[in-house]
């Protein structure tokens, strides 16, 4: 048999290794063995014009034959694997587009940032104005202007934080916004109607009820003939207004050294409705803030007559303010930045 005989042979098996390829790869490998430069037919090729002129006519149809039906099988099976090719790819990088893409979340003010903006609300609506101090603050304006001099016992309430500035123990991170108060006295003339918000700090121990970094809300009036009664009917008229009218309040009579007569300012625990509970110490009270009637000594301190004006002051606790009116049983939360805290007000 003449190896042109072997060419019918050639193409089955040509085309059954055509058929069984999985990928385009393996085609080409294949189309390599079959048609490419050292694959037999391209060897027989070669060997035609070696046949005689007799043979050589039939042996070139047949060799023709057998590599048309090999490369137009090839080109079909190539068809096929790249589409399915194709489509495994595009199975593979597919893209939902009935997913909702949710987008980046926005985030909003701090709890305590948000109560502070309503408290301001809240005053404003009574005609105040918002005034601000530094937090670094001199002695002489946290104490001693307070009518808190050196050594005054009413010290030791205040854990306080001096710095190293000047000389020892002059200077310090406030810790109330009292010291607000004398510089709105010294630099406006009565009458004055103001809040004071800002930070305060405490070398204290965080519990449930404090941290050593919280916010105030300091308050002042003064104006002609100012009484307790308007001091009272004020503190009524906010607590209503931040509380809404569930929340009960209480005065109760206390001392400061910048005020006289002076008075802390209680709620009912929104923790466990006044019945006692780790958050208030079992007592059923939340003791919010001070206040008063601005001392004489603070007023003339201050540059202000005493026997011309009267006036009354305040100071609430931002952080506790907010803790009562959303029940939050431990303020140190306020501090851990947890976004699952946060993210609920
Ligand atoms: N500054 C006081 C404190 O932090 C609170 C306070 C009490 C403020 C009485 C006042 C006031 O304005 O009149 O403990």
């Amino acid at each position: 048999m003449s190896d042109y005989a072997a060419l019918p042979q050639i193409e089955s098996e040509g085309l059954a290794r055509i058929h069984s390829t999985t990928s385009v790869d393996e085609l080409a490998g294949v189309e390599t063995d079959l048609t490419g430069r050292g694959s037999v037919l391209v060897d027989l090729q070669r060997q035609l014009g070696s046949l005689p002129a007799d043979e050589r006519k039939d042996a070139g149809r047949q060799l023709n034959a057998t590599r048309t039906a090999l490369t137009s099988a090839l080109a079909d099976r190539r068809a096929i694997l790249e589409v399915a090719a194709r489509a495994t790819q595009l199975e593979a990088e597919r893209l939902d587009l009935t997913e909702i893409a949710s987008g980046p979340r926005r985030g909003h003010l701090h709890l305590v940032t948000q109560t502070r903006d309503r408290l301001e609300d809240v005053f404003i609506g009574m005609g105040y104005t918002v005034s601000e101090g530094p937090e670094v603050e001199s002695d002489w304006r946290n104490f001693q202007a307070l009518n808190i001099p050196f050594a005054h016992p009413a010290r030791s309430n205040h854990d306080t934080l001096y710095l190293d500035y000047g000389d020892a123990e002059t200077v310090l991170v406030r810790t109330h916004t009292s010291p607000v108060q004398v510089r709105v006295m010294q630099t406006q003339e009565p009458p004055i109607y103001s809040v004071m918000p800002g930070r305060v700090y405490r070398k204290d121990t965080p519990d449930a009820r404090h941290n050593a970094t919280f916010n105030q809300i300091e308050g002042l009036v003064v104006d002609r003939g100012i009484t307790f009664g308007d001091l009272a009917g004020t503190i009524e008229t906010f607590t209503k207004a931040y509380f809404g009218p569930d929340i009960e309040s209480r005065l109760r009579p206390a001392y400061f050294p910048f005020t006289e007569p002076s008075a802390e300012f209680e709620v009912t625990c929104s923790i466990c409705r006044g019945s006692g509970c780790r958050t208030c110490s079992q007592t059923g009270w939340i003791e919010l803030g001070g206040c008063g009637m601005v001392h004489p000594n603070v007023l003339s301190t201050c540059g202000i007559d005493p026997e011309e004006w009267s006036g009354f002051a305040f100071g609430f606790g931002i952080d506790r303010l907010a803790q009562m009116r959303h029940g939050i049983a431990d303020m140190r939360i306020l501090l851990d930045n947890d976004v699952r805290f946060a993210r609920q007000f």
